[in-house]
């Protein structure tokens, strides 16, 4: 079949393809283009395609068989067949395990540990379900296999390793293997020879993506692919890929830091609030049952500025730290920097402080950390921020029993938080002794732990009231 290469210039972000270059992208991105050649159908190779269209929509071929709709009502709904991957916090991030035949972007940052939890999963699988394929466009085989072993003792003669990056090589073996899951990392190394394009660029990751997309959903294969994100957490380049997939996951954490937050952005079968944390050892990932122990290891009494909250991530309640600083401003304007907290919710924050509590920010500059480098979503938040910066610019001392939580409206007033009664638990069972929070959460709780105080307030100035008692 005869193929005439053009140029087109493809937007990065986005994916779409202009004939010249553009300054902007229709999708706002600034500078986004690159150069590609993309291959052109030649005319009898579209009359193909437009004759079986045609005969799909008549009828007549066996494509048309293969197109036939289905009435919602006869689909079946048998439950999705998943696969446990041996690895209870991925399990839960993918919404209860991997289901056959699904595609599934694992992103993160180079050295973060994409590699590492995906030997892991594959080498429990090869020994609990059958052949894994493990195909690396980024290691040789005896690297990988360095890996595996560093990181599992199980039984690995079903986990087949391939150093390949053409996509064509790769699903011939795939044919051949039949496996029952196969990892592909990453899809920035990976080219089809369909396209001239170099690897990594827009269009072959595209192409790449389709191909793998139509090899798992006809083969019932769970495919797992890698793909490298940019420093600020941008897919590096083709977002495209993203929407081909059913889940998308991210893996984020310091590298200096052991803590691998593992948070899925995208699940066709799950929730997108939960997610899995690891810790990076000398023997590979493990799962952290006790989360909010982790994060509350520094939280001690007398600490100013320090105080402890709740939020609710994906199905369970999850107890934090929140950290704040106070400091006259020196030059200029005063500078407000909120790590884990959003920006805009922290100036709120301020300005009812300011307002409610009788606190001038404007010769202060403020500084607002979670720790543990999570970026907790939703209001619950507000609350133990407030009371963090209004502990450190009073000097009064922290009490490491005591726990805030609550949404801060522009009022002042306090706005009860959804699932208080299981973060209230949580705060029992890690020995915290009185919780501030929302009057209309407090009332709502029928079973109060023993040894815990509730302290049900309405607004901002009967919480700091609250915190001084
Ligand atoms: P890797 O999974 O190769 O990262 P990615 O695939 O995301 O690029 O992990 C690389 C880092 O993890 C590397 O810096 C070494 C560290 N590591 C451990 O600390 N313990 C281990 O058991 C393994 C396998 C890696
Ligand atoms: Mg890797």
């Amino acid at each position: 079949m005869a193929k005439k290469a053009k140029t087109v210039f493809v937007c990065q972000e986005c994916g779409y393809e202009s004939p010249k270059w553009m300054g902007q992208c229709i999708c706002g991105a600034w500078n986004s283009f690159v150069e590609e050649k993309a291959v052109e159908l030649d005319e009898a190779d579209s009359r193909r395609r437009g004759s079986s269209v045609k005969a799909a929509m008549t009828g007549g071929s066996a494509a048309s068989r293969a197109a036939k709709p289905t009435r919602l009502a006869e689909v079946k709904t048998a439950d999705y067949r998943r696969m446990d991957t041996g690895i209870g916090e991925l399990n839960r991030v993918l919404g209860g395990g991997l289901v056959k035949g699904s595609l599934t972007l694992i992103s993160g940052e180079p050295g973060i540990g994409k590699s590492t939890i995906i030997i892991q999963a594959a080498v429990w699988i090869a020994e609990n379900y059958g052949t894994v394929l493990y195909v690396s466009g980024e290691e040789s085989e005896e690297q990988i296999k360095m890996r595996a072993e560093r990181v599992c003792r199980g039984d690995t003669k079903n986990l087949f390793l391939l150093a390949e990056t053409n996509m064509e090589v790769i699903m011939g073996v795939v044919e051949q293997l039949k496996p029952v899951f196969l990892v592909v990392d990453s899809i920035q190394t990976m080219y089809s020879e369909e396209l001239d394009a170099a690897p990594g660029s827009v269009s072959q990751v595209r192409i790449c993506g389709n191909l793998l997309m139509r090899l798992g959903k006809s083969g019932d294969l769970p495919i797992f692919i890698v793909a490298h994100v940019t420093k600020s957490g941008e897919l590096a380049g083709p977002k495209i890929v993203e929407h081909l997939v059913d889940c998308v996951l991210n893996f984020t954490g310091e590298r200096n830091q052991d803590l691998r937050i593992l948070r899925s952005y995208k699940n066709r079968f799950g929730t997108t609030s939960e997610i899995g944390a690891f810790e990076m050892g000398e023997d590979g990932l493990t799962g952290i049952e006790n989360l909010s122990g982790s994060f509350l290891e520094g939280l001690e009494d007398g600490t100013e500025g320090a105080m402890a909250t709740a939020v609710y991530e994906g199905t369970r309640p999850l107890l934090l730290e929140v950290q704040a600083l106070t400091a006259p401003t020196n030059i200029g304007f005063a500078r407000r920097t909120a790590l884990g907290v959003d920006h805009s919710r922290l100036n709120m924050i301020l300005a009812v402080l300011e307002r409610k509590a009788g606190i001038s920010f404007i010769n202060q500059d403020v500084y607002v950390n979670i720790v543990g480098g999570l970026r907790p979503e939703g209001t619950a938040t507000d609350l133990a921020v407030a009371l963090a910066i209004y502990s450190v610019y009073r000097g009064i001392p922290g009490d490491s029993k005591t726990l805030a939580m609550g949404e801060i409206g522009l009022t002042g007033d306090l706005r009860p938080v959804q699932n208080g009664e299981k973060m209230v638990k949580e705060a029992a069972r890690m020995g915290f002794t009185r919780v501030i929070l929302p009057r209309r959460n407090q009332e709502k709780i029928r079973e109060i732990p023993s040894g815990l105080r509730l302290i049900g307030v309405t607004n901002v100035k009967e919480a700091i009231e609250a915190l001084q008692g």
